[in-house]
């Protein structure tokens, strides 16, 4: 029986698997530990002697569900998930369907172990909570600091990182869990990643303690006062990280709270607990109409979600449905989409071939008796909004994303982004690598005169066949 050891991440584990199926190693006759396993683990042992069955290098098949799942599996506290997603990996090579067999054991179980971590994940963003500390500089300066001390049940902390530092940017904050600890500053805008520290180690004199209580109580927001919602959301040993839960009789009776930057941040608008475990289309759509991540939700008709090929190369984002999209529920289909469709054809492409999708779900407006006037939607609904976008950007993983107008292109590009300077070039952002911004269709009936309808027009058929050719250059 071989052994191998290996560092607990996904690519150890992934050059590693190469080498083993290369030489034709079966999963029975080897044993993949990481350092961080028990060594007298118990494993299943196999035989020897399994006959070699040599994969060339370039012939290794890796399918893509099977990578995105073992990805995140890779993420599992369990020590079996090495040998688990190499006996996939081997399996796969003969087996090319394999991963569309749920009811197989070692599918069911790899997807089980994604789905786990995908929990403990969206538990962790929505759990995780602050303290804060007064940090004494050497100048004699001191500064702000706040600092979580978390227990994950699974390695993912730095699935997590993003999350916070999309949420707390002008913060100074710090995640320590059991084995690895993250921090950000605000100045410098980088993490710096360390070892882990027990929970003994974080913050947490008496004096701390105190100091993080009145802070919770400053930053209280009565909005979270139902015990019987709490208690049915959240599992019984989250309450340890949260000492307001100590406070709760007092801040019933006082149901004030004062604001501080700290209560919008920490309770900001998101869609982040409506998005499913799985970022499959199916799922995102099915999903979606319970969103309520916004106060857009209150007054639309319902959600709409996006719509066109599943692994479309061109992926197209506007700002919000308009009236008639919010009344048909598909994207681009009112007097917008009329000129979306006209360019498309001029230039003698194929929306069918497109992924064609919103920034903001639900269309926004002002009631004017018979009509609803589009309002534009404000930043922290484009922020609160984002998840389902970077979702469906995560399942479709075009090639380049068009965005149709400033929204998307603030959604995606940031809040400075200068639409007539830059558009119509490449560029990109955290959440996509080639992305091209544009004239939103709208704005071509909107133009003051003909001459500028013209113009913008002419802008948007470039912009889009400019991308279309970015992408075909990218699919090879
Ligand atoms: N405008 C948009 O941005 N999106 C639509 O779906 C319709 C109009
Ligand atoms: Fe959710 Fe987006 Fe609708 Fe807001 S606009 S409720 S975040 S889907």
């Amino acid at each position: 029986m071989r052994q191998v050891v290996i560092e607990p991440d996904f690519e150890a584990w992934r050059s590693t698997a190469r080498g083993l199926l290369v030489n034709g190693v079966d999963p029975d006759a080897v044993q993949i530990l990481d350092r961080e396993t028990p060594q007298n683990l118990g494993l299943i042992f196999g035989q020897d002697d399994a006959p070699l069955r040599k994969v060339e290098p370039g012939n290794i098949v890796v399918p893509k569900a099977f990578l995105e799942a073992a990805q995140v599996a890779a993420r599992h506290a369990s020590p079996e998930r090495w040998q688990l997603m190499y006996r996939l990996l081997w399996r796969l090579q003969k087996e090319r369907m394999l991963m569309h067999v749920d009811i197989d054991p070692d599918v069911a179980e790899l997807k089980r172990m994604e789905q786990q971590v995908r929990r403990d994940l969206h538990k962790m963003h929505a759990f995780v909570r602050f303290r804060q500390v007064t940090d004494e500089m050497p100048s004699g300066e001191s500064r702000e600091h706040f600092i979580a001390w978390y227990k994950p049940d699974h390695n993912i902390l730095e699935l997590a990182a993003p999350f916070f530092e999309e949420r707390f940017p002008t913060m100074r904050w710090s995640i320590l869990t059991a084995k690895q600890s993250v921090h950000w500053d605000p100045e410098s805008r980088h993490l710096t990643w360390a070892a882990g520290c027990p929970r003994e180690a974080a913050p947490q004199d008496d004096e701390l303690e105190e100091m993080w209580r009145s802070y919770y109580k400053s930053i209280f927001n009565p909005a979270r006062l139902n015990p019987r919602a709490m208690r049915s959301e959240m599992p019984v040993r989250y309450w340890q990280n949260m000492p307001e839960v100590q406070l709760l009789p007092q801040l019933m009776m006082q149901a004030g709270s004062r604001t501080d930057a700290m209560i919008k941040a920490q309770n900001a608008e998101t869609a982040e607990a409506y998005l499913p475990p799985q970022h499959t289309l199916p799922a995102l759509a099915q999903a979606l109409p319970q969103c309520k991540g916004c106060e857009l939700y209150c007054h639309a008709t319902q959600a709409v979600f996006g719509e066109g090929h599943v692994h479309a190369e061109l992926m197209l984002v506007g700002e919000q449905p308009g009236d008639e999209e919010d009344r048909k529920g598909k994207p681009f289909v009112g007097p917008a989409g009329k000129v979306l469709n006209r360019v498309v054809e001029e230039l003698g492409l194929d929306r069918k071939t497109m992924y064609v999708t919103n920034a903001v779900k639900h269309f926004k407006f002002v009631d004017r008796g018979k009509r609803r006037l589009h309002q534009s939607p404000r930043l922290s609904e484009m922020t609160a909004c984002r998840p389902w976008l970077l979702a469906e950007l995560q399942a479709v993983r075009p090639k380049v994303v068009v965005c149709l107008g400033a929204t998307a292109a603030k959604s995606l590009l940031g809040a400075k982004f200068a639409l007539m300077k830059d558009r119509g070039k490449l560029v990109s952002s955290p959440y996509a690598e080639q992305v091209v911004a544009t004239i939103h269709p709208s704005a071509v009936l909107r133009a003051m005169d003909p001459q500028g309808s013209e113009q913008l027009y002419d802008f948007l058929r470039q912009d889009l066949l400019f991308a279309h050719k970015a992408a075909m250059r990218q699919a090879g």
